[in-house]
């Protein structure tokens, strides 16, 4: 019985450990991410993604801005030797997303910012999965500083104001923009 007791004890503490640094995470940001939880986007959706891009060349400068536990980043380095930059203030989220990054042995960059505090002029591929509430900034933003002819893919939620190019239905929508078209 006592055996049992700790036995069980040893599962759940670790867990229960793991689930209040995500809520503390959590909270901390959460006047910065409008409530733009650390969820991540399916692998099912990752690949529809990708296969709509099609082939890309390693030199494209990617950046998943919230890139929550880094799965992008991991990737497109895998399928096309691309190394992103990913932003994500959530610190349980950014400590995950370097664990894994070094796990997999992915050299791609996080940075612990606010990407609304980062100029976005210099990417060609931008991808993002935020609430409504957190593109309604994003989608002005974008329009000033994203250069021409740069690719943004919004996951689940459209950028208001912009027109997709394409609309892929893998589980929710993800929505594909080009600037300047
Ligand atoms: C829905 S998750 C998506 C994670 C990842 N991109 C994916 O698709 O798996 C959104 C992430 O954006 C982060 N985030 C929201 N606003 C942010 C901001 N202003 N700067 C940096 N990260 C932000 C959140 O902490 C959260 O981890």
């Amino acid at each position: 019985m006592k055996l049992f007791i700790f036995g069980t004890l040893a599962l759940l503490l670790p867990l229960a450990f793991l689930k209040l640094c995500y809520a503390l995470g959590t909270v901390l940001v959460l006047r910065r991410t409008g409530g733009a939880l650390f969820v991540s986007t399916s692998r099912a959706k990752i690949r529809a993604m990708l296969e709509a891009l099609g082939p890309l060349s390693p030199e494209t400068s990617f950046v998943d801005l919230g890139c929550g536990d880094g799965r992008l980043l991991r990737a497109m380095y895998r399928r096309f030797g691309i190394l992103g930059v990913g932003y994500e203030i959530n610190p349980w989220a950014y400590v995950l997303a370097r664990l894994k990054n070094f796990l997999a042995g992915v050299p791609a960059e996080i940075r612990r910012e606010d990407f609304f505090a980062a100029n976005l002029k210099d990417y060609d591929l931008i991808f993002c999965y935020l609430f409504p509430d957190v593109l309604k900034d994003l989608a002005p933003k974008l329009r000033k500083e994203a250069k021409e002819g740069a690719v943004i893919v919004s996951a689940n939620f459209p950028l208001p104001g912009w027109k997709p190019y394409l609309v892929l239905k893998e589980e929710d929508p993800i929505y594909f923009y080009r600037k300047g078209t």
